[in-house]
């Protein structure tokens, strides 16, 4: 029986299910889950992250990863940790770059946080020759300071959403409509008001609130590791930087919008990220939130242009091109560029200053 039939029949027997379940079935049913069986990445797949456009993002990462270990007092040995690393090519730049401070690679004990058994199978071929340590979730890092990076991420951890109604807020479901397709439905009032952000009293009939309660358990963690043990954390992903009311629900499949009803565990199924819901997760478990940026903003501040010059030189012009689009794609805040829709938040353990960061 396929995911999609086996999830109708769920909501038969069970009745609809919350958003979340839908996204997290989707994403990661062992049989048929679109990361247990998919090859999502690069211009053949469904989509592009910022690592496989160009080297030059890991290489940016990479350099303020050193910069932020000497911040910290060169701690020795520190974990470096990338959770949800994908391929494995924004760790491979990473470690590629930190070769500027042999010390660093010398501190660094690597560790992935990674759910797919597949994709671990394909990071593990990246990073040869490097000594990488596995973990199924952030628990089981060891108790040192700690680097971390995620990029594209939070936003496969799936959320909840809650509709503004006549009746009030309610929370969104996935059931059967009359003909037994999947389709939105709206479930019973939200009990917990404290979880809707201030002023949804006053938002309008149809307006929808995506509360993420697992991203921020994970955001709380990472902050309880850094008050802990020290270090500094780099989230990136698409979202916005202040919560708010939208609905941002996503299916891709092939670098197209879906429905995300249409074939079950074949697209990618996300929704952007609530960066203000992930530094107070953070900070309430005890660690700092520097003000979230650009990713745009971010990678020129480093120096991204200057290093895409230095790249490009002396290379033919067709290869200097492809540098300069790759730059452009992910600074630039034009239609189908990253620089604006993605954002970078920094936590640290103990309050510091960490440029680029305001
Ligand atoms: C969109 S991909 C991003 C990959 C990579 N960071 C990049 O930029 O190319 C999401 C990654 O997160 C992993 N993932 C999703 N949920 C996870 C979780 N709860 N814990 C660890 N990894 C997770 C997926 O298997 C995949 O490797």
């Amino acid at each position: 029986m396929s995911l999609g039939d086996r999830i109708r029949r769920l909501i038969e027997t069970a009745g609809p299910l919350p958003v979340s379940d839908y996204m997290a079935m989707c994403l990661f049913d062992p049989a048929e889950g679109y990361y247990t069986t998919r090859e999502p990445f690069g211009e053949n797949g469904d989509f592009t992250t910022a690592p496989e456009i160009s080297q030059m993002f890991g290489e940016m990462v990479g350099a303020w990863l050193v910069h932020a270990w000497r911040a910290l007092g060169c701690p020795t040995p520190f974990a470096l940790v990338e959770m949800g690393p994908g391929r494995g090519t924004l760790m491979r730049d990473i470690l590629r770059t930190a070769r500027i401070d042999s010390a660093f690679l010398a501190a660094a004990q690597i560790h992935l946080v990674e759910t797919s058994e597949r994709l671990r199978g394909v990071q593990a071929e990246t990073l040869v020759p490097h000594a990488i340590k596995w973990h199924d979730d952030l628990s089981t890092l060891p108790p040192l300071p700690m680097l971390f990076a995620a990029n594209e991420l939070f936003d496969a951890v799936p959320v909840r959403q809650f509709e503004q109604t006549p009746e009030g807020w309610c929370e969104r479901r996935v059931g059967l409509d009359t003909d037994g397709n999947l389709a939105l439905v709206t479930g019973l009032p939200v009990a917990d008001k404290s979880l809707l952000p201030p002023g949804a009293s006053a938002v309008p009939v149809g307006a929808i609130f995506e509360y993420a309660p697992a991203r921020e358990a994970i955001a709380a963690t990472i902050g309880e590791r850094l008050a802990t043990h020290g270090g500094a954390a780099l989230v990136i992903d698409y979202g916005h930087i202040h919560s708010g009311f939208a609905d941002t629900l996503q299916a891709l499949r092939t670098h197209r919008f879906v429905s995300v009803f249409e074939q079950p565990g074949s697209a990618d199924l996300t929704s952007h990220v609530d960066f203000e819901s992930l530094a107070r997760a953070a900070e309430s478990a005890g660690a700092s939130a520097l003000p979230a940026m650009t990713q745009g903003d971010f990678l020129l501040s480093l120096g991204l242009a200057e290093r895409a010059g230095a790249l490009g030189h002396g290379k033919d012009e067709k290869t200097q091109a492809g540098i300069r689009a790759a730059a452009e794609r992910l600074a630039g805040t034009g239609k189908g560029e990253m620089g604006g829709l993605f954002k970078v938040l920094c936590l640290t353990g103990a309050p510091l200053a960490l440029p680029p960061f305001p």
